[in-house]
């Protein structure tokens, strides 16, 4: 398979992995000034604040590279029991701490799904949108299909990538067990923890459409050992985690370039979803504690002021330290430096 650089209008085949609350609108560019694709998340954000977001990208580059949404349901109605058990929870861990907690009730939340999102979309011209934790609904398909937009959805398992093809994206992201932040799952009933060494040849064997690795990769061995695979492009994520463009915390950077192989794991004790970072307190203690989760919307917005808390103050065992398992070869620096340094040498179009 060719390599994505011509679907994407890019100079290399490289995708900055989109980063909710890590990637800013100067990462964005500095990657896609760089001869990349950046991508800006904007899963879960208001219109407004998408909007705002994608026209300062707009501002700092003329190649905006793609827009992330997250493709799943919002539940109509929160779960009390849910809220209540992790609001105890967190109230206590927040406590014995002496860190902040304030209760909410149901009727405070206002969640946003990607359907909301679609006009601010079309509106800003956007001309890539990616997207994981699901298929968005046939006819958001067909609307920015309608439009020329290109495609580009989120694979954890074989099933995941020939769901996402029928449904007509133009690219699928094999997202290996390895890879920092939330896995993109949304089909099997069981959790996929598939390798990419496995994942990738078995999706690029599955689809006709370009495949795009992501999961560990850090520089050009890991590059091209998944061209070999079967990849059509890369999109690293915790490599950039640490760049100056980044809006981790310097405790979180340092955690991830100090990583070892060994210091991530997947864990649900942040947002109920399935997310690899690296262990801390937060984890340990809420894994340990038996508290369980509550639906994921719920659960994120109620740790969110206790890892806001964590990144203003510095305390990264209450941050969710998102990071796969490759972090401890990200380093400090611009993020269009670390992007020069991946790419240098590499002869793409012989891989
Ligand atoms: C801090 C962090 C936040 C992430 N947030 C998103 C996101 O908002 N949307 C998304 O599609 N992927 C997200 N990911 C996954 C990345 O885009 C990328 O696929 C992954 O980081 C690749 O694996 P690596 O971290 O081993 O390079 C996130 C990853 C990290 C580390």
């Amino acid at each position: 398979m060719k390599n994505i650089s011509s679907l994407l209008r890019i100079q290399y085949p490289v995708i900055q992995g989109p980063m909710l609350g890590v990637t800013s609108p100067e990462m964005v560019a500095a990657v896609s000034n760089s001869g990349g694709l950046g991508s800006l998340p904007i899963g879960g954000l208001s219109p407004d604040v998408a909007g705002q977001l994608i026209r300062k990208t707009k501002s700092l580059t003329s190649s905006p590279g793609a827009v992330n949404l997250f493709a799943h349901a919002i539940p109509e109605r929160i779960d009390e029991a849910g809220l209540q058990r992790m609001q105890d929870y967190l109230e206590s861990y927040a406590r014995q701490r002496s860190l902040p907690f304030s209760r909410r009730t149901a009727g405070e939340f206002r969640f946003y799904s990607y359907r909301e999102q679609i006009d601010t979309l079309l509106e800003e011209d956007v001309r890539i949108v990616s997207f994981t934790f699901g298929v968005p609904a046939p006819d958001v398909i067909s609307r920015l299909k309608d439009r020329g937009v290109i495609l580009i959805g989120t694979a954890t398992s074989v099933a995941e990538a020939v769901a996402l093809a029928d449904a007509g994206v133009d690219a699928v992201v094999a997202q290996g067990y390895e890879a920092g932040g939330h896995r993109g799952s949304f089909l099997e009933p069981d959790l996929p923890q598939v390798g990419l060494f496995a994942l990738l040849p078995q999706i690029a064997d599955a689809v006709a459409v370009p495949v795009i690795a992501a999961g560990g990769i850090v520089d050009g061995r890991t590059i091209r050992a998944a061209f070999q695979l079967g990849a059509s492009g890369v999109q690293p994520g915790t490599l950039f985690v640490p760049s100056t463009e980044s809006l981790a915390s310097e405790g979180y950077k340092d955690a991830v370039i100090a990583a070892r192989d060994t210091d991530t794991q997947l864990t649900q004790a942040f947002t109920g979803r399935w997310a690899r970072g690296i262990r801390n307190d937060f984890m340990r203690t809420t894994e340990a504690s038996g508290v369980g989760t509550a639906e994921y919307n719920v659960h994120n917005s109620l740790t969110a002021g206790l890892r806001a808390h964590g990144r203003t103050n510095d305390v990264p065992d209450v941050v969710s330290l998102w990071a796969g398992q490759h972090a401890g070869k990200a380093r400090k620096g611009g993020a269009a430096e670390i992007f020069r340094n991946l790419v240098a040498g590499i002869d793409f179009d012989a891989l």
